[in-house]
């Protein structure tokens, strides 16, 4: 499929306020993510952003296929966080928020965040956020990737996907395209930089659509417990009261909600 944005880098710049940033833009690569992990392991700067408007082999959670045809943005940012205070599922729901106000900001849609790093609109999944993290030498640093539905194709998504995915707007547009790629990225920047606060918590917590909702708990693909979610805690962490009372500190694994919770 053609890219019908037509989308070039000075589209994107031109409504940065972030400095200093090492910014690349393809029509198509593997992954960004894979790309500029490789670069940072190579002693990459911080502010070093991937860009491709279609990706041949995009990524997921648990080394799903994330789907990343044209219609989408796919980027990568480099980060080098103090090592004390990096940490990766944080900067997931940081960056979760970051996306979600970007959305907003740009559209007339109103977003939700699926615990951890999914971003929903009217239900139906817009973005997925996958960080991770490495060292080059003793330096570490972390690879925030994003990948975004921005537009509906003609042909739609994938039978596999076409059920639970959307899109941020309803039509192509070059210019609302770029202008989303770019507040993405100023706001990442933003959260990162104020990450230690935990300010974004309050916002990632108000838009939490698993929050007093009952939840099936997924490791792997399978249903292993099932519980009411009774908070997100500082550290990210899923607080749930499982069906025998228990409660505990989810930090990782998925949660789908529950019909009629
Ligand atoms: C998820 O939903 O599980 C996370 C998806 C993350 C996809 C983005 S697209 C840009 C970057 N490159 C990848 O290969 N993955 C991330």
């Amino acid at each position: 499929m053609n890219n019908p944005t037509l989308l070039n880098k000075n589209d994107i710049s031109k409504h940065l306020k972030t400095e200093n940033l090492n910014i690349s833009l393809f029509d198509s690569v593997s992954s960004t993510n894979a790309l500029l992990k490789e670069k940072a392991l190579l002693g990459e700067k911080e502010g070093t952003v991937i860009i491709a408007l279609s990706q041949t082999d995009g990524r997921g959670r648990y080394n799903r296929k994330f789907y990343s045809d044209f219609g989408g943005i796919y980027l990568s940012i480099l980060l080098k966080p103090d090592l004390n205070t990096a940490d990766t599922t944080l900067l997931t729901a940081a960056s979760a928020v970051a996306v979600s106000n970007a959305i907003e900001d740009l559209s007339d849609k109103k977003t939700e965040i699926k615990w951890v790093n999914d971003i929903l609109i009217d239900g139906k999944k817009v973005c997925g956020i996958l960080c991770e993290g490495g060292f080059c030498g003793r330096e570490y640093f972390i690879v925030v990737g994003i990948g975004i539905n921005v537009y509906p194709l003609k042909n739609g998504f994938d039978d596999e996907i076409k059920d639970i995915a959307g899109t941020v707007f309803d039509m192509p547009s070059k210019e609302k395209t770029a202008q989303l790629c770019a507040r993405v990225i100023d706001n990442v920047f933003y959260e990162y930089k104020s990450l230690k606060s935990l300010e974004f918590l309050n916002t990632y917590r108000k838009k939490s659509c698993v929050l007093d909702k009952t939840v099936s708990i997924m490791s792997q693909g399978e249903v292993i417990n099932c519980g009411k979610v009774l908070n997100i805690d500082d550290n990210c962490n899923l607080i749930v009261k499982l069906q025998n009372g228990e409660i505990n500190a989810l930090s990782s694994g998925e949660v789908s909600i529950m019909r009629n919770s």
